[in-house]
């Protein structure tokens, strides 16, 4: 096989090298996986136009998330368990991350903790929060996460049950014994124990708390400072309630299509949440983003950043750090390139006349 020269053909690697139960844990969606194929396919009903006899020889990628300066609009989402994929797992992510100059978001249930991610030296990074029945539990996580210098909580709202995700069924997933959930180990809480089904719906089941509410974002509120992302968006009702309830911003998202199957693409939802949030707060998008085209097509309907959430896991399992900074950089310069032949120098720039969605008729 020839060089990687874009992020999609990193999937087809990680097939090869990884155990099927892996595998298949890292690329499924949930039920008929509509969804999961639609993430990707609602791109290609995004076309452009392009703006001609602009002097592109400066490109600025860079932006400001929440406050804080990196060097381009794409940031890491954040993935369960990254040490299956390769034995350095997240630290081989936050040290890509920080070299591309950008966010990373640790899973709640990352295989390394957040001090360890910490250990790993400067970056801005997000951590992503499962809310437990135990809300002890929370609280403390949430304090290290804060005494780590994580700079923001992304708060998922999608889960209060896990998607129902058939490939981990037939496998009766379950993390492999010598790796545990890092930041509950001491709490007892950082094993998966093997079930009938999904070893992984059943922890959630387990420990998730399903009566998560808009009140305990406000909850949430009282114990950090830290700002909270709601994410898991996907209507304007429901950004609005977000606002309102003190969000400091908004992450549209359908979980890449792992949880409630046949919602829609991520990038069909966008524009009604920007538009409800009315600036208010930023809207960031993940799901489906493979190419430097689908970042500018989600800046252009008026996201702030997008997330990217398989691309690591993949190109993790082939080439560890190096392959999540090869797929930073395929991306980066993709986008730069999108820019330069839409007639844009800065992200400002880019807007909504740039493209053209097949429901704009
Ligand atoms: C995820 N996602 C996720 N989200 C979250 O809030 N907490 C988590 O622990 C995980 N874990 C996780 C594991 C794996 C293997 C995948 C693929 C996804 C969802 C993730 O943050 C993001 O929403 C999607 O992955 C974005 O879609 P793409 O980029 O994978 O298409």
């Amino acid at each position: 096989m020839g060089e990687v020269t874009n992020v999609e053909e990193y999937q087809a690697i990680a097939k090869e090298k990884l155990p099927k139960m892996v595998y298949d844990y890292y690329a499924s969606g949930a039920e008929d996986e509509w969804t999961l194929a639609e993430n990707r396919n609602a791109f290609s009903r995004i076309l452009f136009r392009p703006r001609i006899l602009i002097d592109v020889s400066k490109i600025d990628m860079s932006t400001t998330v929440l406050g804080f300066k990196i060097s381009m609009p794409i940031m890491i989402a954040p993935s369960a368990m990254q040490k299956m994929a390769h034995p350095d797992g997240e630290y081989a992510t936050a040290r890509a991350a920080s070299a591309a100059g950008t966010i990373m978001t640790l899973s709640s249930w990352a295989t390394s903790s957040v001090e360890e991610v910490a250990s790993t030296g400067g970056g801005i990074r997000f951590f992503q929060l499962y809310v437990y029945k135990d809300r002890n539990v929370v609280a403390q996580l949430v304090r290290r996460a804060e005494r780590a210098g994580f700079k923001a909580i992304a708060l998922t709202v999608d889960t209060p049950r896990l998607g129902r995700r058939e490939a981990d069924i037939k496998n009766r997933f379950t993390l492999p014994s010598n790796l545990t959930l890092k930041n509950f180990e001491g709490l007892d809480l950082g094993s998966m124990a093997e079930a009938e089904d999904s070893g992984l719906a059943s922890y959630v089941a387990g420990q998730i708390d399903r009566t998560l509410s808009w009140k305990d974002l406000k909850w949430l509120q009282t114990i950090t400072s830290l700002p909270i992302l709601v994410k898991g968006v996907l209507t304007a009702e429901d950004a609005r309630i977000s606002v309102e309830s003190g969000a400091a911003g908004i992450i549209v998202s359908n979980h890449g299509a792992r949880q409630l199957d046949y919602v829609p693409a991520t990038i069909v939802a966008l524009e009604e949440v920007v538009k409800a949030a009315q600036g208010r707060v930023p809207v960031f998008l993940d799901g489906g983003v493979r190419r430097g085209t689908d970042v500018f097509k989600a800046l252009a309907l008026g996201a702030s950043g997008v997330f990217i959430g398989r691309p690591v896991v993949f190109s993790l399992a082939a080439e560890g750090e190096g392959g999540v900074r090869k797929v930073l950089q395929m991306l980066r310069d993709e986008l730069e390139l999108t820019m330069a032949l839409s007639g844009c120098r800065t992200l400002r720039e880019i807007t909504r006349n740039h493209i053209q969605a097949d429901w704009d008729a």
